[in-house]
């Protein structure tokens, strides 16, 4: 088969014997995923690997669906948004239902390694797959940066980049208007995004899941700034934050939390009101270097892993280190901002 050219795999096929190597992306697509990409199919090839990469994530490696990954088109990616494999949701009960395919898969294209770069869900589907024998190895990465065991993960800077420039330009339209504009970030079950955006864009008030909000307290702060002559106010929030129940009718959450506050803020306060929902804007595009740099040296760790015969671990970052850790560890949940640093953020508040 000619390099790059698409492939499926068909019942006793079978690649001839060479030392091969495997990569996937699972999940929400983040910028940096083909920077990982290009880490570890070149740093493989260096070392005399032939390498796979599966499409469409873990759907790819159910189905044997897969292409041969080169120097060439591996070249000039290392700053595209994206993932040149493509990726795919999938729960771990699919996974499981087809593991007989995964196992028959890697076993026919003789990979002495599959590297799975991914958020929470794929790291622990890839720790499950790790723990019935299947050789793979981890990269950690997406914007919310909630995997533990590793202190950033790939995607996240360029999404707080993203997510700051956003709240800089909402900044002069809500000084012209007098308005309070609330911006709605992503993040999943965490604040990490609002509050690194918030903190550098020295946002009025950050709600985040990790930290109760007062709705009061909130209402009165916007109105104290108001009355004080900062006729403007930032809000930053995270998807998902929980808002009292007297505020969403006790129906958990049927629409945007900033939506919701939006109409909150402006019936107690009279303060004219506005949101913006950011959405997927924080997932495409141009790597900011952190996020390139990030990504190459966690793809060389996790080669040297599968070189090391470290299967079952997760390249990370701890400090300025590329260290390992066992896939097992992701098991303990997901990782929480740190409040040390919202804190510091909240000195800014109002
Ligand atoms: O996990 C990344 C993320 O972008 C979350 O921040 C967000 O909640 C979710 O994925 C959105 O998923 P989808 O792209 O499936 O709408």
């Amino acid at each position: 088969m000619e390099d790059g050219a698409e492939a499926a795999l068909k019942g006793g096929d079978k690649l001839e014997t060479r030392k091969r190597i495997g990569v996937l992306t699972g999940g929400g697509d983040c910028p940096g995923l083909n920077a990982a990409i290009r880490a570890v199919t070149k740093y493989s090839i260096q070392l005399g690997y032939e390498v796979i990469g599966f499409l469409d994530g873990l759907t790819g490696l159910m189905e044997g669906r897969y292409r041969h990954l080169d120097y060439v088109m591996t070249s000039g990616i290392i700053d595209k948004g994206g993932t040149i494999l493509g990726t795919s949701g999938v729960a771990p009960q699919q996974v499981e239902a087809r593991s007989t395919d995964v196992f028959r898969n890697v076993e026919m294209l003789g990979l002495q390694a599959v590297v799975i770069i991914g958020g929470n869900t794929t790291l622990s589907i890839a720790s499950r797959l790790s723990g019935m024998g299947l050789p793979v190895v981890g990269i950690p990465k997406t914007i919310d940066n909630d995997v533990k065991e590793t202190d950033y993960t790939i995607g996240f800077q360029t999404a707080v980049q993203i997510a700051t420039d956003a709240l800089d330009r909402l900044r002069s339209t809500a000084e012209s208007h007098n308005r309070v504009m609330i911006l709605e970030v992503m993040g999943r079950d965490t604040g990490w995004i609002a509050t690194c955006a918030g903190m550098a864009n020295g946002a009025d008030a950050i709600l985040i899941p990790e930290v109760p909000v007062d709705i009061q307290e909130l209402c009165k702060m916007l109105r104290g700034r108001y009355e004080s002559g900062k006729r403007f106010s930032i809000v930053v929030v995270a998807e998902g934050t929980g808002l009292p129940v007297e505020t969403t009718g006790g129906c958990g959450r049927p629409e945007a939390v900033s939506k919701t506050l939006e109409r909150i803020i402006q019936e107690r306060t009279g303060l004219e009101s506005r949101t913006t929902l950011l959405g997927h804007v924080q997932r495409g595009g141009t790597p900011v270097a952190y996020d390139r740099s990030l990504a190459t040296s966690l793809g060389v760790k996790a080669v040297r892993l599968v070189e090391e015969g470290k299967q079952g671990h997760m390249a990370a970052l701890k400090g300025n280190q590329i260290v390992s850790v066992p896939l097992e560890r992701l098991a303990e949940g997901i990782k929480t901002v740190d409040l040390g640093l919202y804190h510091n953020a909240e000195i800014f508040f109002g």
